[in-house]
């Protein structure tokens, strides 16, 4: 059969409210045209996050209510360390209640002032519990990574020479750890080869410093892997993310998205004395090493998800479900960051609304613009996310090299005619695209200004 079908069917269904363009004008102008502070009963089509989105199997389901709630040594932590042990191949398994819980103790410990952390991009809660360590957060992407017409394999691979200079200026005294993002999110979803990690690997080793892995969607980038890089193909994916694994350290993992459950995440390591270091740190800020900050039905969802998340079939229907939406989207015209991620479909905000200055608000002005066609929700991953600026209304906020709208698709919740709807929806704004005005800031906070920013549109356009 040539068609691809969702390979589940759904036994427990959720409304979803349709909305008129005067309603969702309102509920936006009330949310200070910031689409984090929208309520989700307001959203038709919610595609701002993949992460904490998943619909649970029938078998997540059961295994929560075998969930062993005992404070120390819960049987579901161990069935979970389990799981987890036997996909990673770390020694250590720390539980966490989401990936940035991760981070913080992770960096807590190895950050600090005067040291660099490396990393082919970090994403947004990364970078920030870097810089809130006062360590530096260094992105090292390859250049066709920045391109978003490039149709480079593995746009999230690290520069290798980059890498190279910066540990042998910095070395291992200011160089702690070095991050791989698979995928890379805030590049658009795009994987990073196999290559590249056993590149990135022994430079590391020669310079003895740790790689970790920020490993949120390392099934979609291993499945990447198989379908695109050269002698893969035959390879079974798990056998594909175990070898992915083993090249690394340790790594940092939100199950909010290849976990497939709505909260959890583990640090796994295998250097006996920071993985101590980090349980001590655990039980200040998460809880007791065997529950992390979670309930034992949690763990079981996660153990049960990190299996299923790589079943062929379940991968096969999310990139092809993706790539329906991209195909569609690129036979009309619209512009949107090539070639399609796993997680996610970009719109490229610098050539959909060109006539907006970047200094805007380009992106997002144009998720705005989709959630008053549609009331579908996207997210904004451009300069209010990640330009750096103090510039209140009026100032010019330094703005990153793209300008981008991420439509993450949540895992099996959404068919085929929600898809179609998003793709009618997107056209239309495109067609209409010259009447899309910028945004100015009203207020910000001083970091992760996105998710709580108050925005109002210019009243003129300046170009
Ligand atoms: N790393 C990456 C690559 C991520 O995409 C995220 C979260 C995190 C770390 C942090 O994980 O949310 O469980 O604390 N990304 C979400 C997103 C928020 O929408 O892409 P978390």
């Amino acid at each position: 059969m040539k068609t691809i079908i969702e390979p589940f069917r759904i036994k427990v269904v959720e409304p979803i409210k349709i909305t008129n363009r005067a309603y969702r004008e309102r509920v936006l102008r009330e949310a200070h045209y910031n689409l984090f502070q929208v309520r989700a009963a307001d959203v038709t089509i919610d595609l701002l996050t993949d992460s904490g989105t998943a619909a649970m199997s029938a078998e997540q389901w059961s295994a929560i209510m075998a969930g062993d709630e005992s404070y120390a040594g819960s049987r579901s932590f161990y069935r979970f360390e389990k799981v987890a042990k036997d996909l990673t191949g770390f020694r250590h398994i720390i539980p966490v209640h989401q990936g940035r819980a991760a981070e913080k103790i992770l960096f807590g410990i190895v950050g600090g002032h005067g040291k660099i952390v490396p990393a082919n991009s970090h994403f947004d809660t990364t970078r920030a519990n870097v810089e809130y360590t006062g360590a530096e957060a260094l992105d090292l992407l390859i250049p066709e990574g920045r391109d978003p017409q490039s149709e480079h394999p593995f746009k999230g691979n690290i520069d290798l020479a980059a890498l190279e200079s910066c540990l042998s200026t910095h070395g291992a005294a200011r160089v702690p750890l070095v991050l791989l993002t698979v995928t890379n999110n805030a590049g658009g979803g795009q994987p990073v080869s196999l290559e590249n990690i056993r590149k990135t690997r022994d430079i590391t080793r020669r310079h003895g410093v740790p790689l970790f892995l920020d490993a949120c969607r390392f099934a979609e980038n291993a499945y990447f892997i198989k379908l695109r890089e050269p002698g893969q193909a035959g390879r079974p994916v798990r056998d594909i993310a175990r070898e992915m694994y083993s090249l690394a350290d340790g790594c940092t993992m939100s199950a909010k998205k290849d976990g497939l459950v709505n909260i959890g995440g583990f640090l796994a390591l295998n250097d006996d004395d920071l993985a101590s270091r980090a349980r001590n740190l655990l039980i200040l800020t998460e809880g007791f090493p065997t529950y992390g900050g979670l309930a034992g039905r949690d763990l079981e969802a996660m153990a049960q998800g990190l299996i299923e998340v790589l079943e062929e079939d379940y991968l096969n229907y999310r990139f092809v479900s993706t790539a329906y939406l991209g195909a569609h989207l690129t036979e009309a015209g619209v512009p949107i960051l090539r070639p399609v991620g796993g997680h996610a479909v970009y719109l490229d905000a610098l050539r959909f609304v060109p006539h907006i200055d970047p200094a805007h608000l380009p992106a997002q002005a144009l998720a705005c613009e989709l959630y008053l066609e549609a009331g579908i929700r996207g997210v904004e991953i451009g300069s209010l996310m990640f330009g750096k600026s103090v510039a209140m209304s009026g100032g010019a906020p330094a703005t990153p090299r793209m300008e981008l709208v991420r439509l993450a698709i949540p895992r099996r919740v959404y068919t085929q005619s929600h898809i179609d709807y998003v793709v009618e929806a997107i056209v239309e704004v495109h067609r209409m695209r010259d009447t899309i005005r910028g945004l100015e800031i009203e207020w910000q906070a001083p970091i992760l200004r996105h998710f709580t920013a108050r925005l109002r549109p210019l009243s003129t356009e300046l170009r």
